[in-house]
């Protein structure tokens, strides 16, 4: 499935990415800037917060338990699109996924 990330300077990167990959992993893999994933994806550093596109926000679906106290904490503000791309596993209803990448992840 295609994922598309759109970076903080307005830069798009468009992944190949696997079916059953996270869209943090796909990112990592892919060398696509701004997602740090602090915490190896087990949903305790925040550090891969992105904004879904309204778009695929319904398929997404909400942020989790774990990952609605983490996103209260991240760097950027947290928007009702806001989910941690290492909880997101992709799947083919996923195919063309746009998220955004905040600012400033540490
Ligand atoms: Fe750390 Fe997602 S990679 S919370």
């Amino acid at each position: 499935s295609k994922v598309i990330y759109i970076g903080s300077a307005g830069r798009e990167y468009a992944v190949d990415a696997a079916v059953g990959d996270t869209v943090m992993a796909a990112a990592v893999k892919n060398g696509v800037p701004g997602i740090v994933a602090e915490c190896g994806g087990n949903c305790s550093c925040a550090t891969c917060h992105v904004w879904v596109s309204e778009e695929f926000a319904p398929i997404v679906g909400p942020p989790n338990d774990m990952e609605e106290d983490l996103l209260d904490m991240a760097v950027s503000e947290r928007r009702s699109t806001s989910r941690l791309a290492c909880q997101i596993r992709i799947t083919k209803a996923l195919d063309g996924l746009t998220v955004e990448i905040p600012p400033e992840q540490p």
